[in-house]
C-alpha cells in the first residue's frame, strides 16, 4: 500500500488481444477517481515479439516494486504451440504469480441484477447466488515437476501443508469477512478436492480440516470436485466461499463465471502476504477474434479495477463507486454485444465506458 497522501503507482500490463482497449477504458475509470502515477510495460504475446520471453526480470521487478498491477489478458492464436521449448504468453503469467508470490486467487461471482435474464440458468436457479471462489495460484500441478520421456509425458500436483494452510486462511477469513458485510448470515468455506482418488487432497482435506476449530464462526463442507461442478449449476446460490487447489479452481471458476451468462463480467484478484502488491485482471481471457474492433467488454477490468481499490490500495469507497456505477450502467440497458440478447442495441466499449464514467 502506498503511503498515505502519495498517489498509488500502479503498473498497467495490457497484454494481447483486447487486452490494451479494455485496460486504457480502465485506466480511464481510474483517472477520473483520483490520482494515480501509472507505468505501462509488456508482459505476453506482446513481450514475446519484443524481447523473445513472455515476462523479462525487469517488467517482474517494476511489478513487484508497485503499489498494484492491473493486467488486461494475455495469449492468442499467434503464439500457440505446442513446442515444448517455445516461449509461451502464459508463461508470462505463471512468472508473475510465482514472482510475486501471489498464492490467493480471489474470484467472487455476483450476477449483476439486471443481467439475471443472460444467464444460461433459468432465472429461479440463478437467483440470489453470491460466491467467492478462493483458487490456490502458485502451487499443485502448475508448478510441479513436467517433462517428456520419447513419448510419455508427465506433470506433478505436489502441495506442502503450509502452502495448503495458507490458503485456507484466505478462504476462511473471506467467509468471516463477508459474514460480517452480509446479511447476518453464518460465513460458510466449502473445500473442494479429490480426496477419494488423489494424495494430495487427502492431505489437503485433513489441512484444511485442522483449521476449522480457529473459524467457529465459518461453516466448513467438504464436496469433491466432480460434485461440486454439478452442485455449482444446480443449486449456485448455496454456495458462499469454496477454496480449491490450483487446476480445480482454473475449472471451477470459468464454470462460475459462466453462472453469470457472461465471463466479460467477472473480476480477479491475486494476492500474497500482506503488503506486497497484488495482481488484478478480469477473469476473460484475450478474446483475438474481437480485437480491435472496439467492442470488448470493459465491465470485468472495471471491476477488477474496484478489487483493486478495496483488496490492493485500502481505497473500499472508491471500489463501492465503481461497483455502483457498472450496475446503474447495466440498469440503464447498456450492453455490450457479449451481454446483448437476440435483438437487443449493443454499444462498443468507449460508450461503456462513458456510461459508467457518467454513472460513477
Ligand atoms: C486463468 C487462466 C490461466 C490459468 C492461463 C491463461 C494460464 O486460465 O487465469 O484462469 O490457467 O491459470
Ligand atoms: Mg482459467
Amino acid at each position: 500500500m502506498p503511503p498515505v497522501g502519495e498517489a498509488p503507482r500502479i503498473v498497467l500490463l495490457p497484454g494481447d488481444g483486447i487486452g490494451p482497449e479494455i485496460v486504457a477504458a480502465a485506466r480511464q475509470l481510474l483517472e477520473a477517481l483520483g490520482e494515480f502515477k501509472f507505468e505501462e510495460r509488456l508482459m505476453g504475446g506482446c513481450s514475446i515479439d519484443a524481447h523473445g520471453v513472455a515476462l523479462t526480470d525487469e517488467v517482474l521487478a517494476a511489478c513487484k516494486k508497485a503499489d498494484a498491477v492491473l493486467l488486461g489478458a494475455v495469449g492468442g492464436p499467434r503464439w500457440d504451440t505446442t513446442d515444448p521449448d517455445a516461449p509461451r504468453p502464459e508463461q508470462g503469467l505463471l512468472g508473475l504469480r510465482k514472482g510475486m508470490g501471489l498464492y490467493a486467487n480471489l474470484r467472487p461471482v455476483r450476477p449483476s441484477p439486471a443481467l439475471v435474464g443472460a444467464s444460461p440458468l433459468r432465472p429461479e436457479r440463478i437467483a440470489g447466488t453470491d460466491l467467492l471462489v478462493v483458487r490456490e495460484l502458485t502451487g499443485g500441478i502448475y508448478f510441479g515437476a513436467s517433462g517428456r520421456q520419447g513419448d510419455t509425458a508427465h506433470d506433478t500436483c505436489e502441495y506442502s501443508v503450509a502452502e495448503i494452510e495458507r490458503i485456507a486462511r484466505a478462504g476462511f477469513e473471506a467467509a468471516r469477512r463477508r459474514a460480517e458485510h452480509g446479511a447476518g448470515r453464518k460465513g460458510r468455506v466449502t473445500s473442494v478436492d479429490k480426496a477419494n482418488v488423489l494424495e494430495t487432497s487427502r492431505l489437503w482435506r485433513e489441512v484444511v480440516t485442522s483449521l476449522a476449530g480457529e473459524y467457529p464462526d465459518v461453516e466448513l463442507d467438504h464436496l469433491l470436485v466432480d460434485n461440486a461442478a454439478m452442485q455449482l449449476v444446480s443449486r449456485p446460490a448455496e454456495f458462499d466461499v469454496i477454496v480449491t487447489e490450483n487446476l480445480f479452481g482454473d475449472i471451477l471458476s470459468d464454470e462460475s463465471a459462466m453462472l453469470t451468462g457472461s465471463l466479460g463480467m467477472l473480476p480477479s484478484a491475486s494476492l500474497g502476504e500482506a503488503g506486497a502488491p497484488g495482481l488484478f485482471e478480469p477473469v476473460h481471457g484475450s478474446a483475438p477474434d474481437i480485437a480491435g474492433k472496439g467492442i470488448a467488454n470493459p465491465l470485468a477490468t472495471f471491476l477488477s479495477a474496484a478489487m483493486m481499490l478495496r483488496h490492493g490500495l485500502g481505497r473500499p469507497a472508491e471500489a463501492d463507486r465503481i461497483e455502483a456505477a457498472v450496475d446503474r450502467a447495466l440498469q440503464a440497458g447498456l450492453r455490450t454485444p457479449d451481454l446483448a440478447g437476440e435483438g437487443e442495441r449493443s454499444v462498443g466499449t468507449d460508450e461503456m465506458t462513458e456510461a459508467v464514467l457518467v454513472e460513477l
